[in-house]
């Protein structure tokens, strides 16, 4: 073992071009999936008030985002409704009406900006009247299998609408599987599916969940479908099963508080990792930022969770990060 002084640790971070040469781990704007809620409404975007500086965008604003999007160079976005109550029901079919909120939205994002990905979110949540992820029984338990086959529906009806991407988020057992054999069945082999297979029943999703109407409907928690935070063996089975069935890419969620999930993942599986800082992750650093550095603190935040192992992360810092890293 060298000792001091012939090991000076220092030496290396002299200046910040020795720096920049050993770094092991960057931040770039290809790492960024921008994820945006829209809505059907007239005006251009609405507020949300548990998401400060996050919006809810018109069919028409998301084209003016979309470009932003593209100008800086981020190469996905996805995409979460707020759907009106009106077409909420039990059986969530919404979810695969090919004239929906997102399928339309497809099409244009698709016609305009023809290369941006977009990763569309599969999961009934925004459909339901009652808020679950999945249809329920009379005692308003999660049904798994009569779900599946509703997101089979869903996930064709947004492939068909030009998603190259489709993104299981519910947590149904075997949905991957299922998803991928309507999508082979039906001329649809290219279409990647990035799997949500290790989501945890975090109680840091409660602003999305006002961002897409859902959570004034919503009795109860997600426990019995969405992993414990107690939990890390269980990642590596969820993972193995979805990669069985036919995932191309493995998501974890929440991102910060689960780096060691991440980097278990990403030494124990070879596919492609992806990680969602999400809505309570990101009010935390936004309220916060009334006394730290926020720009300084959420890049150390993405830094930290690419260091962990994720290839790209959701994230509604996208956007100011995008323009942080070119300025
Ligand atoms: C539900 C879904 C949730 C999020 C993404 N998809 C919430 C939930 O599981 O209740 C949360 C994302 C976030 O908090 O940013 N399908």
């Amino acid at each position: 073992m060298g000792r001091f002084p012939n090991i000076r640790m220092r030496r290396l971070r002299r200046s910040a071009e020795i720096r920049a040469l050993v770094e092991e781990h960057r931040l770039t704007v290809t790492d960024l999936i921008c994820p945006l809620f829209i809505h059907a409404g007239k005006e251009n975007r609405q507020k949300i008030e548990a998401m400060p500086n996050v919006y809810r965008h018109s069919l028409t604003d998301l084209l003016r985002v979309c470009e932003n999007i593209s100008e800086l160079g981020i190469r996905a976005v996805a995409l979460f409704p707020a759907i009106d109550n009106s077409h909420k029901g039990n059986n969530g079919k919404e979810a695969y009406n090919p004239d929906g909120l997102v399928p339309c939205a497809i099409r244009q994002i698709k016609q305009r900006f023809p290369k941006l990905l977009i990763i569309s979110d599969v999961a009934l949540d925004p459909y339901t009247s009652h808020g679950q992820d999945g249809l329920i029984d009379d005692d308003g338990y999660v049904l798994n299998d009569a779900t599946v086959a509703v997101l089979q529906r869903q996930a064709l009806c947004h492939a068909q609408a030009g998603a190259e991407i489709v993104a299981p988020s519910d947590m149904m057992d075997g949905r991957i599987g299922a998803i991928r054999s309507t999508l082979e069945d039906n001329g649809f082999a290219e279409t990647i599916i990035v799997s949500y297979a290790v989501k945890y029943a975090s109680s840091f999703y409660n602003p999305f969940r006002e961002a897409v109407q859902s959570k004034t409907l919503l009795k109860g928690d997600k426990k019995s479908y969405q992993m414990s935070p107690a939990n890390r063996n269980e990642a590596l089975r969820e993972a193995q099963l979805d990669i069985a069935e036919g995932a191309d890419v493995l998501l974890v969620k929440p991102a910060g508080l689960y780096l060691d999930i991440i980097a278990g993942l990403r030494r124990s599986c070879p596919l492609p990792l992806f990680a969602y800082q999400v809505s309570g992750e990101y009010v935390m650093l936004k309220m916060a930022s009334k006394y730290l550095a926020e720009r300084d603190c959420v890049l150390e935040s993405l830094l930290a969770i690419k260091r962990a192992g994720a290839e790209a992360i959701f994230s509604y810092y996208a956007l100011d990060v995008a323009r942080w890293l070119t300025e």
